[in-house]
C-alpha cells in the first residue's frame, strides 16, 4: 500500500526539480533527478566502465554496492551492475552492444572519456524521438572509447522530470579505417540489484492485440521479441517490471518502451547473483548493421518510466510524455472528427455514385469525416479484390470517371448535421505494399523485399516494397503527394497488411524502417493539416515510432466490443487512449458473431480519441438508428476529456466480470466513468467500482444516483451499479466537481 509518508515525500519533491538540477555530476558520479524518481550511475574509475547504482524512487546519495565474494568464473565485471555492457571481459550476461570489429574480433571495451550536460534534448538524426526544450528536459551525453578497436560511443540520457521518465539512446562511431558491424544494440540497458521482479508484457495476434501476461523474472532470460520486421501484433516493444506485490494503483513499477517500428527484442536476464539486467532494443536477428569508417550507427530511443503508484502510474506517465513530448502532430491535442468508414458498408464494391450516396447517409448521422477505404485505385489492374492493383495509386476510371476531385467536392458539399462545416473526406492507402498483379510490380520486380532466387512468399496476395531503397522512398513520397494534391483530402488511413519475410540481409529491416521514417517525415511535414492514422491489419504497428509522426492508430481489426475492452485496455498500458482509433461496427459482429447493444459498442468506441462508425447506416435496425444521435452527442461530450484527461483502469476484463475505466479532465473539474457488466451472474454480487484520481476532499455530483459525494467516498467506498439481468451491459457516468 502507498503510505501517507510516501505521499508526503512526493509532494515535497514535486516541482522541486528545475531544469538546471535535473542532472548533476559529482566527478563522474551522475545523478538524474525527476519529481518522483532518481537514476544514478557512475564511472568505475579503475576501469572506465559505467556502473549502475539506482533506478527507482528518489535517492540522493551514492552508497557502496553489494559485496560478492570475488571467486569463481565471474570476477569483477561479471559481478558488477553495468550500465552499458559490452562483451568479452568476464561478463557473460547478454550485452547491450555487440560489435564485430574490422578484424573479425567481437570483444569490446568501451571506456569513459568525457561527458557533457545540455539543457533540452538534441534530436536523433532520421529517427523519431521524444523532444523538449530547456525546462522540460535535460540531457547527459557520456563519451566512451575502445582504444583497442578504435570505436567510440556516445551514450545519451534525457530526463523529463515531470514524467519520471528517462529517454536513452546511443551512437557508435567507427574511428578505424575498415568496416565494422553492429550485431546487437539495446537502446536501454541497466542492471537492477538482487530484487524480485515480475514482467508484464503484451502478447497477442491479429484481432487479438495487447493481451497481457504477468510472469516472474526468474534465473535465466525472460524475453520476447518481434522478428516480423515491424512491432507486430504478437508482441509490442513495451514491458513493465513490477514488484510481486505491485497492483494497478499501488507499488513500484517500471515501464520500458522502444521508439521504433521494426523488429525488436526485450529481455530481463537474472544472473546467479540475483541481479536483473534489463535490455530493450533491436532484435539481433535483424541487426548486423555495417558501419563504414568515419560513420556512425544511431540506435533508436528507448523510454523508461518509474512509478511508485503501480502500473497505472507508469501508464499515465507514458500517456502524458507521449502527448506532450513525442507526438508532434498538431492534432495530438485536438478533438477528432467523428468518422464513417466505407469498408464495412461497401467493401470493394464502390464507385462515385455509391460512395456519394453513403456520404449522404453519413451526413444524416452527423458524421464529420467520410473515409473512402480500399478499392478506389488501379487502372490496368483494377483493385476489385485483394489480388490486384496494390501499388497503382491512380483512381480507377471505371469507378471515378473524372478522378477524385469532383467526387471529393461532392462529399465536401454535404454539411455536417446541425452545423455549417462541410463533411470532410479521407482516403485509405497502403503504400509500402504491392500485388504481383500490378503495373508497379511489372515495371519494378526488384523493388520488393526478396532474397535472390528464393520464393517471394505472399501474404494476402501481396509483397512488401523494400522501403530501404531510395527509389522506393521517392516513389511513395511522389505517389502519395500526387493523391493528396489531387483533391481536398483531410485524412489518410495508412495501412500495412503483412509482415516481412524474405530479407536478404539481416539489416534490411533497419534500413527499411529508416527509409519509412524518411518518407513519413517528408509527407507529414508537407501535409501538416492532414490527419494521419496508422493501421497495420489493426494494431500491428501501434508503436511510439509512428506516434511521433501520426497522432492516432487503428487499434484492432477486431471490433467486437467485448474483445475490444481487453485490447484497448492492454494498449493503454503504454499508449494514450487519445491515440487510439475505435469504431462501432454492425452486429452480429463479423468476426465473433456476437450481438452487443449499440450503447455498449458506442461506449467502448468512445473511450478512444478517434471515434467513428464502420457500418452501413442503411442496415442499422430501427432501435439502433434511433440511438445513434444520442451516442454521437455523447461522443462529442466525452472526446475532449479523452484527448487531454488522465486515464485510470479501474477493473480489467481479464480479472473482473465488471470492468471499468475512468478519465479525469485535465483541470480535475469533471470525470467520466465507463462501467461494464460482461455476463449477468446470479452470484457473486458486483464489487463496488472504486474510482481513482479524484480530490478526496472535493465533492462531486454524479448522474448515476444523482447524489453528491466526496472524492474520498467515490475512491474508497465506490459506486454500486444496479446492473440489469442481461449480458453486455454498460454505463457512462459523469462526475461534476461542485
Ligand atoms: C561515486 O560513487 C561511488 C559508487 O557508489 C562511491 O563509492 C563514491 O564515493 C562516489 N563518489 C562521490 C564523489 O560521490
Ligand atoms: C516546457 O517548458 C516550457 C518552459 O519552461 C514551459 O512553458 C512548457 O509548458 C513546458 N512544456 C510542457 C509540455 O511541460
Ligand atoms: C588503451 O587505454 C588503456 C588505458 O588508458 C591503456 O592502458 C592501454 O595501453 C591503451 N591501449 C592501446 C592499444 O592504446
Ligand atoms: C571518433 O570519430 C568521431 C567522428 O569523427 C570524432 O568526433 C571522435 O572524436 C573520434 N573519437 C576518437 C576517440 O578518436
Ligand atoms: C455504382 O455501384 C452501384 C452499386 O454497386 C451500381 O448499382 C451502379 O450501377 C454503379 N454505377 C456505376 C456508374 O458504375
Ligand atoms: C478480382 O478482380 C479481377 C478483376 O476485376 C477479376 O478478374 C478476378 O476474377 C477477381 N478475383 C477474385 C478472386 O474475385
Ligand atoms: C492475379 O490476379 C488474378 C485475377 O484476379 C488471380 O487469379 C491471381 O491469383 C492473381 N495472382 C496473384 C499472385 O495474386
Ligand atoms: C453542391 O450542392 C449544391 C446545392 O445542392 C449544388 O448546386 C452543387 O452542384 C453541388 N456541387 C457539387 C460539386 O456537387
Ligand atoms: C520530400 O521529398 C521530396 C522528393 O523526394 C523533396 O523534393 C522535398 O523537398 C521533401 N520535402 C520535405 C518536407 O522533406
Ligand atoms: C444475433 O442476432 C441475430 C439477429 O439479428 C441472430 O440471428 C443471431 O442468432 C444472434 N446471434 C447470437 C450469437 O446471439
Ligand atoms: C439536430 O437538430 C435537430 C433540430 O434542432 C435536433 O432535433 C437534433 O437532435 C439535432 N441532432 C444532432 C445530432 O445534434
Ligand atoms: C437522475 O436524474 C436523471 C435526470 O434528471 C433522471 O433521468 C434519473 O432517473 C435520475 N436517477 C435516479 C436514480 O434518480
Amino acid at each position: 500500500m502507498f503510505g501517507s509518508q510516501g505521499f508526503l515525500v512526493l509532494t515535497l519533491l514535486a516541482g522541486a526539480v528545475a531544469g538546471q538540477d535535473a542532472i548533476t555530476a559529482t566527478g563522474t558520479n551522475f545523478t538524474l533527478s525527476a519529481d518522483g524518481m532518481s537514476y544514478l550511475f557512475h564511472v568505475d574509475t579503475s576501469s572506465g566502465d559505467l556502473l549502475s547504482d539506482h533506478f527507482g524512487g528518489p535517492a540522493t546519495e551514492f552508497t557502496p554496492p553489494a559485496t560478492i565474494l570475488p571467486y569463481g568464473w565471474h570476477e569483477t565485471q561479471g559481478n558488477l551492475r553495468r550500465e552499458f555492457p559490452d562483451i568479452g571481459h568476464y561478463d557473460s550476461r547478454l550485452p547491450a552492444i555487440h560489435i564485430e570489429h574490422a578484424d573479425g574480433d567481437t570483444v569490446s571495451a568501451l571506456r569513459y572519456q568525457s561527458h557533457d550536460i545540455v539543457q533540452g534534448k538534441p534530436s536523433l538524426p532520421g529517427l523519431p524521438a521524444t523532444y523538449g526544450g530547456a525546462g522540460n528536459v535535460t540531457t547527459l551525453i557520456v563519451q566512451l572509447y575502445d582504444n583497442v578497436s578504435d570505436v567510440s560511443a556516445a551514450l545519451s540520457y534525457s530526463i523529463f522530470p515531470k514524467y519520471n521518465a528517462v529517454a536513452r539512446s546511443f551512437s557508435i562511431t567507427n574511428n578505424g579505417s575498415n568496416d565494422i558491424r553492429i550485431e546487437r544494440a539495446a537502446s536501454f540497458s541497466t542492471d537492477f540489484p538482487n530484487v524480485d521482479l515480475e514482467m508484464i508484457e503484451p502478447h497477442g495476434d491479429w484481432s487479438h492485440e495487447f493481451n497481457t501476461v504477468r510472469r516472474k523474472v526468474d534465473y535465466g532470460e525472460t524475453t520476447f521479441r518481434s522478428t516480423e520486421g515491424y512491432a507486430s501484433h504478437v508482441h509490442n516493444p513495451f514491458f513493465a517490471l513490477v514488484s510481486p506485490t505491485t497492483t494497478e494503483s499501488t507499488g513500484e513499477a517500471w515501464g520500458f518502451n522502444l521508439v521504433w517500428t521494426g523488429s525488436f527484442q526485450a529481455t530481463a536476464e537474472r544472473f546467479s547473483n540475483g541481479y536483473v539486467r534489463v535490455l530493450l532494443g533491436l532484435n539481433s536477428l535483424h541487426t548486423s548493421i555495417k558501419v563504414q569508417p568515419g560513420k556512425s550507427f544511431q540506435s533508436p530511443e528507448a523510454v523508461a518510466v518509474y512509478s511508485s503508484k503501480g502500473i497505472g502510474g507508469v501508464s499515465r506517465s507514458f500517456h502524458d510524455l507521449y502527448r506532450n513530448h513525442l507526438s508532434r502532430s498538431k492534432f495530438t491535442h485536438e478533438t477528432r472528427p467523428i468518422l464513417l468508414n466505407s469498408w464495412e458498408g461497401l467493401g470493394f464494391n464502390i464507385n462515385q455514385t455509391s460512395l456519394v450516396k453513403l456520404a449522404g447517409e453519413a451526413e444524416e448521422l452527423a458524421i464529420e469525416l467520410f473515409v473512402n477505404d480500399d478499392g478506389w485505385f488501379g487502372v490496368e489492374y483494377p483493385r476489385n479484390n485483394d489480388s490486384l492493383g496494390l501499388g497503382d495509386w491512380t483512381p480507377n476510371p471505371a469507378k471515378f470517371p473524372d478522378g477524385l476531385r469532383p467526387y471529393v467536392d461532392q462529399v465536401n458539399n454535404f454539411s455536417v448535421l446541425n452545423s455549417s462545416t462541410s463533411l470532410q473526406f479521407g482516403i485509405w492507402v497502403e503504400p509500402e505494399m504491392v500485388n504481383p498483379n500490378s503495373t508497379l510490380y511489372r515495371e519494378h520486380p526488384d523493388w520488393v523485399l526478396h532474397a535472390g532466387k528464393h520464393q517471394r512468399t505472399l501474404t494476402r496476395n501481396q509483397l512488401v516494397l523494400n522501403v530501404g531503397l531510395p527509389e522506393v522512398q521517392d516513389f511513395i513520397i511522389s505517389t502519395v503527394s500526387r493523391v493528396l494534391d489531387s483533391a481536398n483530402i483531410q485524412y489518410v488511413k495508412w495501412d500495412n497488411n503483412r509482415g516481412m519475410h524474405e530479407l536478404s540481409r539481416p539489416s534490411d529491416d533497419y534500413t527499411y524502417i529508416l527509409g519509412l521514417y524518411r518518407v513519413i517525415d517528408n509527407l507529414t511535414t508537407r501535409y501538416p493539416n492532414v490527419l494521419w492514422e496508422g493501421c497495420a491489419s489493426g494494431g500491428g504497428r501501434f508503436d511510439a515510432g509512428l506516434l511521433y509522426y501520426w497522432p492516432q492508430h487503428w487499434t484492432s481489426d477486431n471490433t467486437d466490443a467485448a474483445n475490444r475492452l481487453t485490447i484497448q485496455m492492454g494498449t493503454s498500458f503504454v499508449y494514450p487512449p487519445s491515440a487510439m482509433g475505435c469504431h462501432i461496427s454492425a452486429i452480429p459482429n463479423g468476426l465473433t458473431k456476437r450481438n452487443i447493444s449499440i450503447e455498449y459498442r458506442g461506449h467502448v468506441a468512445m473511450m478512444c480519441g478517434s471515434f467513428g462508425l464502420e457500418l452501413n447506416p442503411e442496415e442499422l435496425k430501427p432501435e439502433e438508428a434511433s440511438a445513434v444521435p444520442a451516442i454521437i452527442a455523447e461522443a462529442h461530450r466525452v472526446n475532449p476529456i479523452v484527448i487531454s484527461g488522465d486515464f485510470y483502469r479501474l477493473a480489467h476484463p481479464d480479472s473482473s466480470n465488471w470492468p471499468g475505466v475512468q478519465f479525469v479532465s485535465e483541470d480535475g473539474s469533471q470525470s467520466v466513468v465507463f462501467a461494464f457488466q460482461q455476463m449477468y451472474v446470479v452470484k457473486p454480487a458486483p464489487p463496488p467500482l472504486r474510482l481513482q484520481g479524484l480530490d478526496a476532499k472535493a465533492r462531486y455530483s454524479n448522474n448515476l444516483d444523482n447524489a453528491t459525494y466526496s472524492g474520498a467516498t467515490y475512491m474508497n467506498g465506490g459506486l454500486n451499479i444496479a446492473w440489469p439481468r442481461a449480458d453486455y451491459q454498460s454505463k457512462l457516468i459523469w462526475l461534476q466537481k461542485q
